[in-house]
Protein backbone atom coordinates (compact mmCIF):
# COMPACT_ATOMS: atom_id res chain seq x y z
CA UNK A 1 0.00 0.00 0.00
CA UNK A 2 1.64 3.32 -0.93
CA UNK A 3 0.26 7.25 -0.93
CA UNK A 4 -0.76 6.64 -4.99
CA UNK A 5 -3.89 5.91 -3.66
CA UNK A 6 -3.69 9.04 -1.84
CA UNK A 7 -4.55 12.33 -4.08
CA UNK A 8 -3.00 15.04 -1.31
CA UNK A 9 0.09 14.89 -0.86
CA UNK A 10 2.05 14.49 2.38
CA UNK A 11 2.01 18.04 4.01
CA UNK A 12 3.95 17.27 7.55
CA UNK A 13 4.81 20.92 9.02
CA UNK A 14 8.54 21.53 10.72
CA UNK A 15 6.24 21.68 14.25
CA UNK A 16 4.60 18.14 13.67
CA UNK A 17 7.93 16.19 12.33
CA UNK A 18 9.22 17.91 15.61
CA UNK A 19 6.70 16.01 17.92
CA UNK A 20 6.83 13.21 16.00
CA UNK A 21 10.46 12.83 16.58
CA UNK A 22 10.06 13.49 20.76
CA UNK A 23 7.21 11.19 20.44
CA UNK A 24 9.61 8.54 18.74
CA UNK A 25 12.53 9.36 21.52
CA UNK A 26 9.91 8.96 24.78
CA UNK A 27 8.95 5.48 23.24
CA UNK A 28 12.16 4.27 21.99
CA UNK A 29 13.43 1.26 24.15
CA UNK A 30 9.96 0.63 25.87
CA UNK A 31 7.84 -2.29 25.43
CA UNK A 32 4.96 -2.82 23.12
CA UNK A 33 5.59 0.95 22.17
CA UNK A 34 3.28 0.49 18.49
CA UNK A 35 -0.32 0.80 19.08
CA UNK A 36 0.59 3.84 21.56
CA UNK A 37 2.84 5.59 18.86
CA UNK A 38 0.85 5.01 16.06
CA UNK A 39 -1.99 6.37 17.80
CA UNK A 40 -0.10 9.73 18.67
CA UNK A 41 1.08 10.13 15.63
CA UNK A 42 -2.34 9.95 14.37
CA UNK A 43 -3.15 12.96 16.41
CA UNK A 44 -0.34 14.84 15.19
CA UNK A 45 -0.56 14.39 11.67
CA UNK A 46 -4.80 13.84 11.57
CA UNK A 47 -4.06 10.55 9.56
CA UNK A 48 -0.92 8.07 9.07
CA UNK A 49 0.84 9.14 5.94
CA UNK A 50 3.23 6.56 4.37
CA UNK A 51 6.26 8.53 5.05
CA UNK A 52 5.22 8.93 8.94
CA UNK A 53 5.28 5.03 8.92
CA UNK A 54 8.55 4.43 7.69
CA UNK A 55 10.16 6.92 10.21
CA UNK A 56 8.13 4.49 12.84
CA UNK A 57 9.72 1.40 11.68
CA UNK A 58 12.98 2.97 11.10
CA UNK A 59 13.11 4.57 14.32
CA UNK A 60 11.35 1.64 16.31
CA UNK A 61 13.06 -1.35 14.37
CA UNK A 62 9.49 -2.54 13.56
CA UNK A 63 8.82 -3.58 9.95
CA UNK A 64 6.94 -1.47 8.11
CA UNK A 65 4.75 -4.80 6.85
CA UNK A 66 4.06 -5.70 10.56
CA UNK A 67 2.99 -1.88 11.15
CA UNK A 68 0.76 -2.14 7.87
CA UNK A 69 -0.74 -4.93 9.59
CA UNK A 70 -1.29 -2.97 12.52
CA UNK A 71 -2.59 -0.06 11.17
CA UNK A 72 -5.03 -1.72 8.72
CA UNK A 73 -6.59 -4.14 11.62
CA UNK A 74 -7.60 -1.52 13.71
CA UNK A 75 -10.46 0.81 11.78
CA UNK A 76 -9.43 3.16 14.33
CA UNK A 77 -6.47 4.55 11.99
CA UNK A 78 -6.66 5.72 9.10
CA UNK A 79 -3.93 5.74 6.18
CA UNK A 80 -5.75 8.76 4.31
CA UNK A 81 -6.23 12.53 5.06
CA UNK A 82 -9.92 12.89 5.40
CA UNK A 83 -11.71 15.82 3.24
CA UNK A 84 -13.63 18.86 5.02
CA UNK A 85 -16.55 16.60 4.38
CA UNK A 86 -16.39 13.00 5.13
CA UNK A 87 -18.74 10.63 3.44
CA UNK A 88 -19.38 6.89 4.93
CA UNK A 89 -21.21 4.69 2.80
CA UNK A 90 -22.67 1.51 5.17
CA UNK A 91 -22.35 -1.67 3.51
CA UNK A 92 -23.41 -3.33 6.48
CA UNK A 93 -25.94 -6.31 5.60
CA UNK A 94 -29.20 -4.46 5.64
CA UNK A 95 -28.11 -1.33 3.56
CA UNK A 96 -26.43 -3.82 1.31
CA UNK A 97 -29.33 -5.84 0.35
CA UNK A 98 -31.18 -2.38 -0.52
CA UNK A 99 -28.21 -1.18 -2.45
CA UNK A 100 -25.92 0.73 -0.89
CA UNK A 101 -23.12 -0.78 -3.03
CA UNK A 102 -24.85 1.23 -6.29
CA UNK A 103 -25.32 4.46 -3.93
CA UNK A 104 -21.23 3.73 -3.30
CA UNK A 105 -20.63 3.28 -7.05
CA UNK A 106 -22.30 6.61 -8.11
CA UNK A 107 -20.43 8.29 -5.24
CA UNK A 108 -16.96 7.38 -6.77
CA UNK A 109 -18.09 8.08 -9.96
CA UNK A 110 -19.61 11.98 -9.27
CA UNK A 111 -16.35 12.68 -6.83
CA UNK A 112 -13.75 10.91 -9.12
CA UNK A 113 -12.07 9.37 -6.58
CA UNK A 114 -12.23 5.64 -5.13
CA UNK A 115 -13.38 4.56 -1.51
CA UNK A 116 -10.66 5.49 0.74
CA UNK A 117 -9.70 8.55 -1.26
CA UNK A 118 -10.06 12.16 -0.65
CA UNK A 119 -10.84 14.65 -3.89
CA UNK A 120 -7.77 17.15 -4.51
CA UNK A 121 -9.69 19.97 -3.22
CA UNK A 122 -9.74 18.51 -0.10
CA UNK A 123 -13.29 18.93 0.08
CA UNK A 124 -14.73 15.04 0.24
CA UNK A 125 -13.47 11.76 0.90
CA UNK A 126 -15.01 8.68 1.09
CA UNK A 127 -15.14 5.40 3.07
CA UNK A 128 -17.79 2.43 3.51
CA UNK A 129 -18.21 1.15 6.95
CA UNK A 130 -20.36 -1.10 8.65
CA UNK A 131 -23.93 -0.61 10.13
CA UNK A 132 -23.92 2.44 11.79
CA UNK A 133 -27.73 1.57 13.74
CA UNK A 134 -29.90 3.16 11.34
CA UNK A 135 -30.67 0.02 9.57
CA UNK A 136 -34.29 1.23 9.39
CA UNK A 137 -33.11 3.68 6.98
CA UNK A 138 -31.31 1.65 5.10
CA UNK A 139 -29.52 2.40 2.51
CA UNK A 140 -27.86 5.07 4.45
CA UNK A 141 -25.04 7.13 4.70
CA UNK A 142 -23.35 9.68 6.72
CA UNK A 143 -21.98 12.96 5.80
CA UNK A 144 -19.15 13.96 8.93
CA UNK A 145 -21.80 11.98 10.86
CA UNK A 146 -24.72 12.94 9.94
CA UNK A 147 -27.31 9.99 8.50
CA UNK A 148 -28.90 10.24 5.04
CA UNK A 149 -31.20 7.53 4.62
CA UNK A 150 -33.84 5.54 2.20
CA UNK A 151 -31.10 6.56 -0.44
CA UNK A 152 -30.82 6.13 -4.00
CA UNK A 153 -28.09 6.26 -6.51
CA UNK A 154 -29.83 9.38 -8.11
CA UNK A 155 -30.25 11.33 -5.25
CA UNK A 156 -26.25 11.35 -4.47
CA UNK A 157 -25.99 14.91 -6.19
CA UNK A 158 -28.52 16.41 -4.81
CA UNK A 159 -27.26 15.54 -1.26
CA UNK A 160 -23.29 16.51 -2.47
CA UNK A 161 -24.83 19.94 -3.27
CA UNK A 162 -25.82 20.50 0.21
CA UNK A 163 -22.42 20.34 1.22
CA UNK A 164 -20.83 22.57 -1.73
S1 LIG B 1 -26.63 -2.14 8.04
FE1 LIG B 1 -26.50 -0.07 7.44
S2 LIG B 1 -27.20 0.99 9.17
FE2 LIG B 1 -27.31 -1.07 9.78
Amino acid sequence: MSDERINIPYKGTPEQESQLAELLDDYKGTKSPLIPVLEQAQEIFGYLPEKVLKTISEELRISLAKIYGVVTFYSFFSLYPKGKYNISVCLGTACYVKGSGQVYEKLQEVLGIAGGQCTADGKFSLEACRCVGACGLAPVMTVNGEVHGRLTANMVEDILAQYE
